[in-house]
């Protein structure tokens, strides 16, 4: 291995893997390895005898569960928004021609001890259960502002500039009343905590924005997209990109040890004695583990069900996001399912998720508001992991550490943590603004 790569990508999970594939895009030489002699990493998907070895110390699940291999089961699992960043980054680098999508059927929200259906637009705040007469009238009318709002346009501003005024008052402009306040922030522009209430307003509209927009365009019941066997295709996806691109992919290679030069900057990989040179290390936490810091715990449930979660409109695939608030938590839970349509689980089977910011060493008890919506169960699994952020600084050891994935249920926060790296890495801005509807028709 005597030449130099601009770039050693160490752990082949989802952000690791779009990063590779952007950098070899980028015409950067790029050599990714895992330890593993899977893709995936933490993000892996698990078949069933993976899971039951993972989670029982046994290899033998019951086989009324079905066939092992029909099962696709996300360890991290996501769905992303159909007009939001990683779609755009995967028709940007036209990965989409190695997978295939299908619309999410439904978006709920838990308030005040029920499970809602999200209200994107005008139309359907004055339909929603969620709200009375007259703050449905109320919310109407901030929905229609939010529509028609453009940032290019003064005219659709009514006089407010969202870079200064905050949510709250925005909000307040339009007298909603905390509890509509909650299901925006939380559902409709995916807030994890209370922090946008006091930030400019600008983001939290162009979050709402873009959950309208997703909704419109594939036409489901949600603004999200999942592909069609699991997120697990997605880092083998980005592997083929970054093939295509001369990018060289080894799986297996245990240790991988990062070497440092005399003045502390990463200058090569170590594994079963070889040295790979190369300018800049990208990794996950686990990697590195002197270079990172923990800052939380992901509390999750897995569970194997014969049914759609309840009151969802029998959606096969759902996303419910539980809003702090009314739990009385610091942090929002979330629940994830997905079925035999979207090809992760053999026929009539479900597979659903709750997750959470773990406040306590109790994940059972913790999870319970969310476990309690699944109705009956065939099985579960409850873990909790912890969540590392970097803790260097790329510009003085070369090391571009991802953070941890977080509890949401959406790509979101995932996509942002990529991007961010990325610019760090290479200096540049990713430009995401691809005609999505010209992209969408030739998928037809
Ligand atoms: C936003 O406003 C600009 C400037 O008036 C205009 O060119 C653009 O078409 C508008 N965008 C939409 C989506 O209406
Ligand atoms: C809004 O406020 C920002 C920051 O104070 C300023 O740069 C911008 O010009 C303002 N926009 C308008 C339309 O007044
Ligand atoms: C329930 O789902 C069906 C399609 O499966 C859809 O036509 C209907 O509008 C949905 N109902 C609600 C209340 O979302």
């Amino acid at each position: 291995m005597d030449e130099e790569y601009d770039v050693i990508v160490l752990g082949t999970g989802l952000k690791e893997c779009i990063l590779s594939g952007l950098l070899s895009v980028d015409r950067l030489k790029v050599l990714h390895m895992d330890r593993n002699d899977y893709y995936g990493g933490e993000s892996s998907s698990l078949n069933l005898i993976q899971l039951w070895k993972r989670f029982r110390d046994s290899d033998k699940p019951p086989s009324s569960l079905g066939p092992s291999r029909d099962y696709n089961v996300d360890m991290i699992p996501k769905f992303m928004m159909a007009n939001g960043t990683l779609v755009r980054t995967l028709i940007h680098t036209d990965v989409t021609k190695y997978l295939s999508f299908k619309a999410v059927d439904g978006s709920y929200v838990f308030n005040k001890g029920k499970v809602h259906k999200v209200p994107a637009n005008d139309m359907e705040a004055l339909k929603s259960p969620l709200m009375g007469l007259f703050e449905k009238r109320r919310a109407r009318k901030f929905f229609i502002y939010v529509q028609n709002y453009n940032e290019s346009d003064p005219k659709t501003h009514e006089g407010l500039n969202l870079t200064r005024v905050t949510t709250k008052e925005l909000i307040s402009k339009y007298g909603l009343d905390d509890n509509t306040v909650d299901f925006i922030g939380h559902a409709l522009a995916l807030h994890r905590d209370d922090r946008y209430l006091n930030e400019p307003a600008l983001d939290t509209v162009k979050r709402m924005k873009l959950y309208a927009e997703s909704l419109l365009r594939f036409q489901g019941g949600s603004p999200y997209i999942y592909p069609l066997y699991g997120l697990g295709e997605l880092p083998q996806a980005f592997a083929r990109l970054s093939a295509v691109y001369g990018g060289t992919y080894m799986l297996n290679k245990p240790e991988c040890k990062v070497e440092f030069d005399s003045e502390g900057k990463a200058c090569g990989v170590t594994s079963e004695g070889e040295t790979a040179r190369c300018k800049k290390v990208v990794c996950d936490p686990s990697y590195l583990p002197n270079k990172v810091q923990k800052v939380g715990k992901v509390a999750r449930a897995i569970a194997i069900m014969s049914h759609p979660i309840p009151n969802t409109n029998e959606s096969h695939s759902v996303q419910v996001i539980l809003p702090q608030k009314q739990l009385g938590r610091k942090s929002d839970m979330y629940l994830f399912c997905c079925s035999y349509s979207h090809n992760v689980a053999p026929k009539g089977k479900y597979i659903a998720f709750v997750l959470t910011e773990a406040e306590t060493d109790k994940p059972e008890v913790e999870l319970k508001p969310g476990i309690d919506l699944l109705g009956p169960i065939d099985e579960i699994f409850f873990e909790t992991y912890d969540r590392y952020e970097p803790s260097n600084d790329p510009s003085v050891d070369n090391c571009f550490i991802s953070t941890s994935y977080d509890p949401t249920t959406h790509f979101e926060s995932t996509v942002m943590d990529v991007l961010t790296m990325y610019t760090a890495i290479t200096g540049k801005t990713l430009d995401l603004s691809v005609d999505l509807n010209a992209a969408s028709a030739a998928e037809e």
